[in-house]
């Protein structure tokens, strides 16, 4: 729905109109800014669009760089705050966050692991090549370039235990046979006492299964997980899940999907799949789609490496490129969940949208050597709670989404090493968005003018408002991006069908479009919350340039 846009004149010299509601600790410079305009939400309280499934809010942990080793496990005898072994920091913010789901092992490292290396006693585990090897420097710790196994099954699912997190585990299709994959399902799941591989696992301290429900069935099968077609992957896929034990649990298998937009592995995995009847859709329960917004050459490359932006050298320009790079991600899954449907009429299948975030070239570790590893800046927050809105805004096609990566690399929420510690921006994205876990999507009308700007000599233009609504019980959550690099909007907020009885408003903003936290100034930007004088069905607020910004409203 797009409402006409009223222009009227807008606040000069820092002065706020009449009613409106200051969200951010720098209005007076975004308020002061060039020419603006007024922008529109409405919020359609009886318009619900389905549950927004916490699992949307999850999360990604990889053998690969600082990630696991200096990431989440520092050892039971270091001198950084641990709790056996996990960084404990960690484990506190991952709390706070609501953190629903982590995947583990990989990623591209899944597809050449065995399970067992990281099982049994610590001193007995092989050390191996990592899969990430080759990309190494000669500088990088030797465990991330040989695989010690001191992190394992166990230890992750302590992990998850602690944070209160959910596993999901993704099997080696690539190169471990089908029987191994059900071993592991074994080890996980079999009833105390029951099997050799439980009596392993009651060795090692944990007599009671894991009960793992996630498992995802290769990674990336189109690439590092086996170079397949999408016919060869069904099949494959039909080997590893036919006859699984259960051991009653029931199994959310994730098959590789595509990458991006290519929805011909969407249909050439369901086309394939279904050969064999239609109730082979039965032993999935989704797709996995991993979109990475990494190509900020304005049109002129499609080269991987070529294509790269740096991390915190950018311009405005290279801030919206982006994000228009990461819009895309909505697109794809309108586009994959059509694709599904030409199979699946039902849709019982959902998307998975299992790595997503930006990426850049190499040279802004926070810890030179660690390998994928970027400090994320106000422009990655800012991409993240689009993207995040972006679920909210689809509760009925996206089940389970993972930022890549957890700690240490890329779209990272936290950045470590030995006794150092940052929450990043888009960790406070995620403190912030955690509120819609489990609410009510509702459906939400953004109006506001577009951003126009120059791409090399051409125009291009990016919408300029765009956000989520979500209610609990009587407590809305409205989540809003405005993507301008130096306007606020002014914006009218309307509840349909409800009554304001209190709010806050908490928004993440910076003067400075590349803000980002570093081990030295792990606050040099972090949200500000204050508290609405707000009553009625109405309200205005001003949301600064280059923000998020959550309104959390009591009805009455
Ligand atoms: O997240 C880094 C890598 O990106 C993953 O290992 C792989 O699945 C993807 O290509």
């Amino acid at each position: 729905m797009n409402r006409g846009i009223r222009r009227r004149e807008f606040l000069r010299d820092g002065a706020l109109a009449a009613g409106a509601v200051a969200c951010g600790a720098h209005l007076s410079k975004a308020a002061a800014g060039t020419a603006s305009a007024d922008s529109r939400i409405d919020i359609l309280l009886d318009e619900p669009l389905g549950a927004i499934s916490p699992n949307i809010y999850g999360h990604f942990t990889e053998h690969l760089g600082g990630v696991i080793y200096d990431g989440l496990w520092v050892g039971e005898n270091s001198p950084v705050a641990n709790l056996q072994g996990l960084r404990k920091r960690l484990v506190e913010e991952m709390r706070k966050i609501k953190a629903p789901v982590v995947r583990y092992p990989g990623g591209c490292f899944a597809d050449s692991y065995n399970w067992r290396d990281g099982v049994g006693p610590v001193d007995k585990r092989p050390r191996r090549t990592n899969f990430w090897n080759d990309a190494e420097t000669k500088t990088a710790p030797e465990n991330h370039k040989y695989e010690p196994n001191r992190f394992g099954t166990n230890e992750f699912i302590r992990f998850c235990r602690l944070t209160g997190a959910q596993p999901y585990l993704a099997a080696n299709l690539r190169s471990l046979p089908a029987e191994e994959f059900y071993h592991w399902v074994e080890y996980c799941n079999s009833p105390a006492g029951s099997t050799s591989l439980a009596e392993m696992r009651a060795a090692a301290g944990s007599p009671e299964p894991f009960n793992v429900r996630f498992w995802g069935v290769g990674n990336e099968s189109w690439g590092c997980g086996g170079n397949f077609t999408p016919q060869e992957y069904a099949v494959e896929f039909r080997r590893f899940t036919t006859w699984l034990p259960h051991y009653g649990q029931d199994l959310s298998l994730v098959a590789s999907g595509p990458y991006s937009e290519e929805t011909s592995w969407t249909r050439g995995f369901f086309e394939e799949l279904l050969r064999k009847g239609a109730d082979q859709l039965r032993s999935v329960y989704g797709l996995s789609l991993h979109h990475y917004a990494w190509n900020l050459s304005r049109g002129r490359t499609t080269d991987w490496d070529k294509g790269k932006g740096s991390a915190l050298e950018f311009d405005p320009v290279d801030w919206y490129e982006l994000l228009r790079e990461g819009q895309r991600v909505e697109t794809m899954i309108e586009d994959h969940w059509r694709a599904m449907g030409e199979f699946d009429e039902q849709h019982r299948v959902k998307l998975i949208v299992d790595e997503w975030g930006p990426w850049y070239r190499p040279g802004s570790e926070a810890t030179p050597g660690n390998l994928l590893e970027q400090i994320p800046t106000l422009r990655d927050a800012v991409f993240s709670a689009m993207t995040l809105d972006v679920f909210n805004r689809h509760p009925e096609k996206v089940a389970m989404a993972n930022c890549a990566q957890l700690i240490n690399c890329l779209n990272s929420l936290y950045l470590a090493h030995e006794d150092k510690f940052c929450v990043t921006p888009v960790g406070h994205v995620f403190a912030m968005y955690a509120a819609h876990q489990g609410g009510q999507s509702l459906r939400t009308a953004f109006s506001a003018p577009q951003v126009h700007y120059d791409r090399d000599g051409k125009p291009a233009s990016f919408w300029g408002l765009q956000g989520s609504a979500s209610l609990v019980g009587k407590e809305l959550q409205l989540t809003a991006v405005n993507p301008h690099v130096s306007e606020a909007r002014e914006c009218s907020v309307a509840v349909r069908g409800g009554r304001i009885v209190s709010g806050s408003a908490t928004t993440l903003t910076s003067s400075d479009i590349h803000a980002h936290n570093t081990f030295a100034e792990p606050a040099a930007l972090e949200p500000q919350t204050k508290k609405l004088d707000v009553s009625g069905a109405e309200l205005t607020v001003v949301l600064p340039a280059a923000s998020v910004s959550r309104l959390t409203l009591a009805l009455g």
